[in-house]
């Protein structure tokens, strides 16, 4: 069968590399792709993402048998509505049930209506009442722009001021556009952060091995919030029966909750959890891989990536198998990002031994004579298979600290705060 995937980040890099082992897929395109994705034998479509009807055509005259969409703004628009009017097979959720992540508020009201456990919240559309609101909670607390912000719309304010200049932003000066005509106001809560995927399908929750992003741009999470800045797979001080719990507790009374309000969920579904005293606690839905968990997460499947989303969309049983060692992931970012940033430096990559299994995932770079140049906020990342956490780490900062990185840079403490808490509680770092 022919796939397609649709993006051209570290994801669908990921997401390609892993189809293209695929015993059912003849050929992979990737929409529009991207130089890196391209080595990997995938052929690169120039079509944007957002062209949904030019996507649509190539699908049809290609006989593309699956799509798969990498980011979340053609579900929020409605790319799976399309293809599938038309009988095409294509893997994520509609327009309806992709609100998961397009409103934060939406996500909000179905929690709150199935009791699944997120941080008490009121939503505003005015400025004042919201300030009323920050006043009388006080800090911290969280003002989130209602829409997508590309993972930027989030404040976690630490004072009450810097709360009142956030709603400011959001609201009156549109920092984030529409996407700040409604906000929502929440609780503050404490504990890990772990990303947990799941394949679903209706009913079908399939979950995946979890994973724990570092959001902020800087070393000891200091710095302003990103798309994510390294990842590492799994959480080893994280229990089994806590994740046991998030699956039985979110992600499945999720999935019913969507099949009971009529926009029944296809695709992966990514709950973003803060384990606190009191257990899992959602702190956001995505609707789409993760972007770096992906690059960490799909090295450890051990699975036929196709057949996996070709069975449980047919309803057949499917399960993952995992492999048992870890996977850490570290970015390369343009310097500037997440804020302004330029173009176009160039850059060569250091060989990458084979027997560490250690692979490149190409995000915003592009081809520069011999070797390669920034084009993007996030560049590249460096993923990591190892038969421990501390393992796998030192053999990633072995290979970036080879060379000097011209106008990139890249957080030193990607996972190492897992292995400083593994070896306190003396527990066994493998988190296996
Ligand atoms: P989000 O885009 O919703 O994932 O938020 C970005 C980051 O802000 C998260 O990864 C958390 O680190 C932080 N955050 C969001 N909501 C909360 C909350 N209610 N309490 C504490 N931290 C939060
Ligand atoms: N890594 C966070 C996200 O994909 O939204």
């Amino acid at each position: 069968m022919k796939i397609l995937v649709i993006g051209s980040g570290g994801r669908e890099h990921a997401l390609c590399w892993k189809l293209k082992e695929s015993e059912l897929a003849t050929e992979v395109f990737a929409a529009p792709g991207s130089d890196g994705i391209a080595d990997e034998g995938v052929t690169s479509v120039n079509i944007a993402v957002s062209d949904h009807t030019g996507l649509l055509h190539f699908a049809k005259e290609n006989d593309i048998s699956l799509t798969i969409v990498g980011p979340e703004d053609p579900l929020v628009n409605g790319i799976v509505d399309l293809f599938q009017n038309e009988g095409l097979m294509i893997f994520g959720p509609s327009k309806a049930a992709a609100r998961l992540e397009g409103s934060k508020q939406y996500a909000k009201e179905i929690m709150h209506k199935y009791n699944i456990p997120t941080a008490a919240y009121e939503s505003f559309s005015e400025a004042e009442p919201a300030k009323n609101y920050v006043l009388q909670q006080g800090a911290p607390i969280v003002i989130k722009a209602d829409g997508l912000a590309a993972g930027k719309g989030v404040v976690v304010a630490q004072t009450e001021e810097e709360a009142l200049k956030a709603l400011d932003e959001m609201m009156k000066n549109r920092a984030f556009g529409e996407a700040g005509s409604q906000v929502v106001v929440e609780e503050f809560l404490e504990g890990e952060e772990v990303s947990l995927m799941a394949f679903v399908h209706g009913e079908t929750v399939i979950p995946m091995v979890p994973a724990q992003d570092h959001k902020r741009a800087f070393d000891g999470d200091k710095g302003p919030n990103t798309g994510g800045m390294g990842a590492y797979s799994p959480v080893p001080y994280i229990s089994s029966s806590i994740i046991k719990e998030a699956e039985e507790q979110i992600l499945k009374p999720m999935a019913n909750a969507m099949v009971k309000e009529g926009a029944s969920f296809t695709g992966i579904l990514y709950a973003g959890l803060m384990i606190t005293e009191n257990g899992p606690k959602v702190i956001e839905f995505n609707v789409r891989f993760g972007d770096p968990e992906t690059q960490v997460v799909l090295p450890r499947l051990q699975s036929d990536l196709a057949e996996v989303v070709i069975n449980l969309m047919n309803g057949e049983e499917t399960e993952l198998a995992w492999s048992e060692d870890v996977c850490v992931g570290v970015v390369l970012a343009s310097e500037g990002y997440p804020g302004n940033y330029e173009k176009g430096a160039a850059f060569g990559l250091p060989e990458v031994s084979p027997h560490l299994d250690q692979k490149w995932f190409h995000a915003g770079s592009k081809r520069h004579a011999t070797g390669w140049e920034t084009n993007g906020g996030r560049v590249i990342l460096l993923s990591t298979m190892g038969a421990d956490l501390e393992k796998a780490v030192s053999s990633t900062y072995k290979t970036l600290d080879s060379q000097f990185w011209n106008g990139l840079f890249y957080r030193n403490d990607i996972g190492r705060r897992a292995v400083n808490l593994a070896d306190a509680s003396g527990s066994e770092k493998t988190g296996k």
